[in-house]
């Protein structure tokens, strides 16, 4: 096989497609927020610990410091237009679950709300937060779980029915075997 150098930078662009989520938070003042993330990984079962990796300037992060609170959002192919809303640029307190179209239901074991539309759920409370080059790296412990009730199929995601949505870069996603652009 021939091989051609990479970036070094830019090499992450073929650990994809990566599974994206939309994390939903809240400041101190109750105004909630969402963005999608795709540098995202269970990084441990006992105790149930996600991890994801988000610049520290977004709204996400600011919240995350200031309340220790999270929900990772599993959205599908049916909302991936409103998923890319959620990531454009809002004013700081702007809630983009309200601004893309999605609605919000209330957590049980976060005070952050979570997106009704999206198939899964995981309500995390900050397990630690430590820099990670330009981003820092958030790790939350896992407090609550749910999933619509067909979206397991003897345990496991149900891709064909449940159609997630995996990031190749830009406005390119991956979902089944299907390129698709958000237009
Ligand atoms: C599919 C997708 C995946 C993204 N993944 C990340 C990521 O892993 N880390 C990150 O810092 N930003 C990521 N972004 C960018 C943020 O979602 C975007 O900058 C957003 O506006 C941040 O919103 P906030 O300031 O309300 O937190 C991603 C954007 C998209 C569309």
């Amino acid at each position: 096989m021939e091989f051609n150098d990479l970036e070094v930078e830019h090499a992450y662009r073929v650990l994809a497609p990566r599974p994206t989520i939309i994390v939903t938070t809240a400041n101190s003042r109750g105004e909630a927020n969402a963005a999608p993330f795709s540098f995202t990984m269970p990084v441990s079962v006992k105790p149930p610990l996600v991890a994801f990796a988000s610049v520290p300037s977004h709204h996400t992060y600011k919240n995350i410091e200031e309340t220790q609170e999270f929900v990772v959002n599993i959205p599908n192919e049916e909302i991936l237009e409103k998923l890319w809303i959620t990531g454009e640029k809002f004013p700081y307190g702007v809630n983009e679950i309200e601004e893309s179209g999605l609605s919000q239901m209330e957590s049980l074991r976060v005070s952050v709300p979570k997106i009704a539309e999206c198939i899964a759920h995981m309500e995390c409370k900050v397990h630690w937060i430590k820099d990670s080059g330009d981003h820092k790296l958030v790790v939350g412990e896992v407090v609550y779980a749910d999933a619509t009730s067909d979206a397991l199929k003897e345990g496991l995601l149900d891709v064909e029915k449940m159609k997630p949505v995996l990031h190749l870069g830009g406005v390119n996603f991956v979902v089944g075997d299907h390129l698709r652009k958000v237009e």
